[in-house]
C-alpha cells in the first residue's frame, strides 16, 4: 500500500516537475484567463459563466475561427461587449490565451 503510494507520488512528480519547469504556452494562458476572464466567463470545459450572458470561452473557437478572434484579441474586445472591461493584450499573451482556448475543443 505504501509502496504504491510512494510510487505514485513519484510519478506525479515525474509529470509535474517539467511543467513548473517551463510553463506551456497553454498554461500560461489558462492563468491569464483565470486571472481575466474568469469573473464573467467559464474557462473550462463544463461550467456555466459566472456571467450568464458572457459566453463561456470554450465556445468562443466554435463561433469564431482562431485568426478572427487574434485580431479582436489583439485590438481590443470592446465592441459588443457592454458589460466587459476592454483588454489589449500582448501578441504573447494572445499566444498563450489562443492556445488554451485550442485545448478546450
Ligand atoms: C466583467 C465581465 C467580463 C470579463 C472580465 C470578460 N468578459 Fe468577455 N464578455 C463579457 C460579456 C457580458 C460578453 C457578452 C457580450 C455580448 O454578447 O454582448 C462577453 C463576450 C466576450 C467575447 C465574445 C464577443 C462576441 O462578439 O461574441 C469574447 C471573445 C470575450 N468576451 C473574451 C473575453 C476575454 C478573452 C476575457 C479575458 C481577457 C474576457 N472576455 C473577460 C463579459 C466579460
Amino acid at each position: 500500500m505504501l509502496q504504491t503510494a510512494l510510487r505514485h507520488g513519484l510519478i506525479g512528480l515525474l509529470l509535474i516537475t517539467p511543467a513548473l519547469a517551463a510553463p506551456t504556452a497553454e498554461q500560461r494562458g489558462k492563468a491569464f484567463a483565470r486571472a481575466n476572464c474568469a469573473r464573467c466567463h467559464a474557462i473550462d470545459r463544463v461550467s456555466k459563466s459566472p456571467l450568464g450572458i458572457a459566453p463561456p470561452l470554450r465556445t468562443l473557437h466554435q463561433r469564431y475561427p482562431i485568426e478572427a478572434l487574434q485580431e479582436a484579441l489583439a485590438e481590443g474586445i470592446s465592441t459588443g461587449h457592454p458589460d466587459m472591461p476592454a483588454f489589449e493584450l500582448t501578441p504573447g499573451e494572445i499566444h498563450d490565451l489562443l492556445s488554451y482556448l485550442k485545448t478546450l475543443e
